[in-house]
Parts: structure tokens; C-alpha cells; sequence
């Protein structure tokens, strides 16, 4: 199956920077959202990471600042930002990017199975929930499937294709394609907890966590010594700030459910996501972002 046109739900930390993957590679996309200045953040975001990778490449010399202007206009010109489903008609490809709440996510998967047409491949872009449960909320459920970006999506390479009970392997190996055609590096596996890379990720973090909440050790701390050690781009509190506390903790709980005490609930983590304080997007979560 070739995608000639997709679109993007959820504009929030992920779905900008999603819909600015697939608007790179060329095809049209359609970027939802709840409220027209959410659609205007993912929107700006989407710009300004283009802005970059283009700035980037003039600086390298490998294109002029005239091809850069020109192209940045055409790239977020292929992206269309709404708060309703018009345009959702002939999508072949859809990525939810809502917040990680299973009652959300499927109430989500039942407009998109009304919406759009009976071929598209409705993907999620869940970090922990389950595929086979949100596809129950359809009449489609061998069309849906993980498709599982990682922060920051215009950055990041890899994308995990998460196949549920029902995923069809026609489906799997559209998704397959659909990421190669973004550029994207895809590795496949079933919907077991954490899928791959936040299993390995959150087994190393959760032992920083515990130390630290154990030994009561300073936060920016250890974030100074991982950051200056180079172990890491950022240390592990600053990262959950950007990638946003409620998302981490669930993934966190979630996998603690799982597989037991080896994986750590961060209890002051916990405790800002209790009281809205989650990260970069709400301006306070371990750090206070200006
Ligand atoms: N943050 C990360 O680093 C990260 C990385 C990989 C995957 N994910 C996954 O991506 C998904 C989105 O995460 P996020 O961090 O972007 O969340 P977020 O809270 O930053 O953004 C979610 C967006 O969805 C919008 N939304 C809520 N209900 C909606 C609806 N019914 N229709 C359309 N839009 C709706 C919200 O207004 C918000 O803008 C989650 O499933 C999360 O697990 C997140």
C-alpha cells in the first residue's frame, strides 16, 4: 500500500514534530487537535525544527538560504492544521499522538474508524498502552497498529512498529514501508510492555531513580555528572521534564505492573504529575522552564 496522504492527532510534545516527519518526506498531512492554539503550538514546532535542519544545512554550505526559505515554505505549507476531522476523508495513514489515556485513545480510534476511509491504517504512537484494546473501539482492528516514535521525533530514527493480536502482517508491513518512506528506521515487535527500547531504557533509569530517592541524592546533581560524563546528551530529571512527567510515570507504572519491583516508581515524579506540574509543558516539573 502506497501513503499519498496522512494526518497527525494529537499536537502536543510528539505531534508537531510527527507531522514534520512525514511533511519532509514530501506528502501532505493533516495535523488535529482539541483546540486551534494547541493545533498553532504543534504547528510552530513543526517550523521551527525545520527551520533548524535547513539552517543547519546552509551553514554546511550544502544549499543556498534562498533553497532553504523556499523549502521551509513549501514543507509547512504540505501540513494542515485543523480542529475538526474535514480533510480526513482520503487519508491512507493516520498516527494518533493523544495523551496516553486508554478511554482517550479509544474514543480517538472510534471517530478515526467513522472518519476515514475503510483502508487507512489507523497507527498509535502509544508508549506503553495496548494496540489491541484501542482497536477494539473499531469495525478495523487487522488495520491497526503501533507506530511508536521516539522524543524528539524530528531527531530520532527509530520507530517501533507494535503489532496487536489483531494487526494484519498486510498492515505490519505497510507500516514497515510508511516509516522508510519518512526516512525513518523501523524494528517490529509484538505489544509486550515497554516494547523494546523503554524496557531496556527504563531498567537503567529506574536504578537512578531509586538511588536518588533512596540516598536522597541532589537531582541537578546527578543530571550535571550523567550530562558531563557524556553517558547522555541530558541527565535522566531534565529528559523527563522535556519528554513530560505524566507520559514517564505511566510508562514507569506501567511497567512495574509488569514485571515487578526490578522497574522503580519515581514517588516524587509522582507527586508533581498530581499536582499538573508535568515538565516543560506546563512550565515546572523538576526544573522551572522559562
Ligand atoms: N512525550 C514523549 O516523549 C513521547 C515519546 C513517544 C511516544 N509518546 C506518546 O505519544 C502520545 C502523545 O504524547 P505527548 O507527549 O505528545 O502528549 P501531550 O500531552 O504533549 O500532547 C497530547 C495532545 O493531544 C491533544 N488531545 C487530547 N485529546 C484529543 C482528542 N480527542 N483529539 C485530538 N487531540 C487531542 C492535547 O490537546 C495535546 O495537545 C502518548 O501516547 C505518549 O505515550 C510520547
Amino acid at each position: 500500500m502506497f501513503v499519498f496522504k496522512a494526518a497527525v492527532v494529537g499536537a502536543g510534545t510528539m505531534g508537531g514534530e510527527i507531522a514534520q516527519t512525514i511533511a519532509s518526506a514530501g506528502l501532505p498531512v493533516l495535523l488535529k487537535d482539541v483546540e486551534q492554539k494547541f493545533v498553532d503550538q504543534g504547528l510552530e514546532k513543526a517550523r521551527q525544527v525545520t527551520q533548524a535542519q535547513l539552517g543547519g544545512l546552509v551553514q554546511k554550505e550544502k544549499i543556498s538560504q534562498e533553497d532553504a526559505d523556499r523549502q521551509l515554505e513549501e514543507l509547512t505549507g504540505r501540513i494542515t492544521g485543523t480542529t475538526e476531522y474535514e480533510g480526513f476523508g482520503d487519508v491512507d495513514f493516520v498516527v494518533e499522538a493523544v495523551p496516553e489515556r486508554m478511554e482517550i485513545k479509544q474514543a480517538v480510534f472510534a471517530e478515526l474508524d467513522a472518519v476515514t476511509p475503510g483502508h487507512a491504517i489507523l497507527a498509535s504512537n502509544t508508549s506503553s498502552l495496548s494496540i489491541t484494546e484501542m482497536a477494539e473501539a473499531t469495525t478495523r482492528p487487522e488495520k491497526v497498529v503501533g507506530f511508536h516514535y521516539f522524543y524528539p521525533a524530528s531527531i530520532m530514527r527509530l520507530i517501533e512498529v507494535v503489532v496487536g493480536d489483531e494487526t494484519s502482517s498486510d498492515t505490519t508491513t505497510a507500516a514497515q514501508n510508511f516509516a522508510q518512506q519518512i526516512r525513518k528506521q523501523p524494528i517490529t515487535c509484538w505489544e509486550t510492555p515497554g516494547f523494546v527500547v523503554n524496557r531496556i531504557l527504563n531498567s537503567a533509569v529506574s536504578e537512578v531513580w531509586r538511588v536518588q530517592e533512596e540516598e536522597g541524592l541532589d537531582i541537578k546533581e546527578i543530571d550535571k555528572v550523567v550530562q558531563e560524563s557524556k553517558a547522555a546528551p541530558m541527565g535522566p530529571f531534565f529528559l523527563t521534564d522535556l519528554l513530560g512527567l505524566d507520559t514517564v510515570l505511566h510508562v514507569a507504572e506501567h511497567l512495574r505492573e509488569s514485571y515487578g519491583e526490578r522497574f522503580f516508581v519515581h514517588k516524587q515524579m509522582k507527586e508533581l504529575v498530581d499536582a499538573g506540574n508535568l515538565g516543560q509543558k506546563t512550565g515546572k516539573g523538576f526544573y522551572e522552564h522559562g
